[in-house]
């Protein structure tokens, strides 16, 4: 199955124009998404950034934009509104303070397809919902755009109420400067699945991996030094990945040595790959498209905002850094820290 990639031939940017577009957040994906479409040609006046009074604010304020506290005033007043606040807090704001406002041809912009995909946001069937969703961290968006240069995106129309709503997600794909490299078809589900079977399964495996075998090494009396810096503070594991996007998966292993080729192309092919597929699937189908994370996880979201004992995450970095991995860094770094200051 190929994918569809769009460019900037592909988009209208006239579809824009005397179209009010709100930025409902200004943190790491909407000030660099804002900043994008005023420097594309979006006239300052067209733009609204409504966000609460932080220093969120202050910094969209800091850069000549027009700041609505109010964030009934600003869907109002909204032709196109892009959701780039949390997504756990998304539902909330959107269904109490948005959606009760904006116009019924109103288009909503998600950036991530978590809420859309599991239907926890009220949109009328007279408006348009398009995922732009760049495959990089703010400011990435915004320093690639600064250099002239595209980024990974993916572009999808989720509901077409007015008949425009993929022409509009490809305008606006191009305003924030995605199409430029080409923006890649895709959809919330898509999205979503490969988003959080990456979080849920993936990197988990990784995380694991990693684990086990600094213990096993620290066991055959590696020292806590040789084993941090040999597994990730050489900051080689971050080299091969970008040498595996520049000259691929596999293909990256040239530039090993010829030992290291033979170890991990034979030591690879003779793993027993199952046993990893089944757990994948299983969490694929039973944790992730099932949406049973996403219940279990709305249930303790309030919580994430607390401080200490009482906030779920703090007890997983807790019970993480507890082990030997965890522990023997911490040594490291305290050590190197002590050497520094001398
Ligand atoms: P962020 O964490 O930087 O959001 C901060 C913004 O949200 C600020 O404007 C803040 O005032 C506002 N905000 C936070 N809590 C709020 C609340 N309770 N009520 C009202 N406003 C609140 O968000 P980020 O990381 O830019 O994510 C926005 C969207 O972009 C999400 O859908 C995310 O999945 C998506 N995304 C994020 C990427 C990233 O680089 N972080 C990469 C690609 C997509």
């Amino acid at each position: 199955m190929s994918a569809k990639i769009y460019y900037d031939s592909d988009a209208n940017l006239d579809l824009l124009k005397d179209k009010t577009i709100v930025f409902l957040g200004f943190g790491n994906q909407g000030a660099a998404q804002a900043q994008n479409l005023r420097d594309s040609g979006i006239p300052n006046e067209k733009i609204i950034i409504a966000n609460r009074p932080d220093h969120y604010a202050e910094d969209a304020k800091s850069k000549g934009f027009n700041v609505e506290h109010d964030f009934a005033k600003a869907a109002k007043q909204a032709d196109i509104i892009f959701l780039l606040i949390p997504d756990q807090v998304q539902p909330r704001v959107f269904n109490n303070e948005i959606a009760p406002n904006l116009k019924d041809d109103a288009c909503i912009v998600v950036a991530s397809g978590y809420n859309v995909f599991y239907k926890l946001l009220n949109f009328k069937p007279s408006q348009d919902i398009v995922m732009v969703a760049p495959r990089m961290i703010g400011s990435s968006v915004r320093s690639l755009y600064v250099k002239g240069k595209g980024f990974p995106c993916f572009v999808s129309s989720e509901q077409d109420g007015t008949g425009k709503a993929l022409e509009l997600a490809l305008a606006l794909s191009r305003a924030i400067g995605a199409t430029k490299a080409g923006a890649i078809a895709s959809s919330a589900r898509e999205e979503t699945a490969m988003d959080l079977f990456a979080e849920q399964a993936l990197w988990p495996n990784i995380i694991m991996l990693f684990r086990e075998a600094f213990s096993v090494l620290k066991e055959a009396g590696c020292s806590d030094e040789a084993l941090c810096y040999e597994m990730w503070m050489s900051k080689e594991p971050a080299e091969i990945f970008e040498r595996a996007a520049e000259d691929g998966f596999i293909r990256q292993l040239k530039h090993h040595s010829t030992v290291s080729q033979y170890g991990q192309l034979n030591g690879a092919l003779n793993l027993d790959g199952s046993a990893a597929r089944a757990h994948f699937k299983d969490i694929l189908y039973n944790q992730v498209l099932n949406a049973k994370f996403q219940q279990e996880f709305s249930k303790i979201e309030d919580d994430l905002e607390k401080e200490g004992d009482a906030n779920p995450l703090e007890i997983l970095y807790q019970k993480s850094e507890a082990s030997e991995l965890g522990q023997a860094e911490k040594r490291v770094r305290a050590r190197l820290a002590g050497l520094l200051a001398q």
